[in-house]
């Protein structure tokens, strides 16, 4: 099931990523993908703010992975990665990232399709396009099967119909 919005800001596309943090569970994989500037590290923060984790989400580029932990025992860490230096997927295997991806803690990865086949089969999309102006962005998530209630219910918070905790 698909779920689609257009921010107008890089704060509204943080907002959605604190919106998507109250949806996810432990062991999510993000696959996001979009090009250079589109607005995924700004997401990841917005996630991270939802997710309430240690550290300043930013653009992992040159160490691929960050991981932040949570600030509240129990919680999940957030493995932030950025894949656009790996090769591909058996890059991806060879340095033992796969295993972080299928472990406990909320993964996003940037240039996730690079990496798509090492990744679980029920990673969420999360796509992110330019719009007809430069603050403009259209992301579009899809969730896989048996997660449809995660659109519906980001559908509900967007739209404001929803405020409250997790
Ligand atoms: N609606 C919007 N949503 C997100 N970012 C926006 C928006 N409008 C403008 N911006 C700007 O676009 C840029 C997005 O940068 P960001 O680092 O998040 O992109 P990225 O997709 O992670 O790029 P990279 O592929 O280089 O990692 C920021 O400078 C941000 O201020
Ligand atoms: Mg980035």
């Amino acid at each position: 099931m698909t779920f689609t919005v257009v921010t107008h800001s890089s704060e509204e596309t943080r907002k959605l990523g604190s919106l998507l943090a109250r949806v996810l569970r432990p062991g999510d994989v993000v696959l996001m993908t979009g090009h250079l500037g589109a607005g995924k590290t700004c997401l990841a923060g917005g996630a991270a703010e939802g997710l309430r984790v240690k550290g300043h989400v930013s653009s992992p580029t040159f160490n691929i992975l960050h991981i932040h932990e949570p600030l509240e025992k129990g919680k999940p860490a957030l493995n932030h990665f950025d894949a656009y230096r790996l090769t591909g997927a058996a890059d991806f295997i060879d340095h033992g990232f796969d295993e972080i991806a299928y472990q406990d803690g909320i993964t996003l990865i940037e240039w996730g399709d690079r990496v798509r086949h090492a990744l679980p089969g029920s990673a969420i999309e999360l796509a992110i396009e330019f719009g007809e102006t430069d603050d403009e962005r259209v992301i579009r998530l899809t969730f896989p099967e048996g997660r449809e209630s995660c659109a519906v219910r980001l559908r509900q918070m967007w739209d404001g119909k929803e405020t409250g905790g997790r």
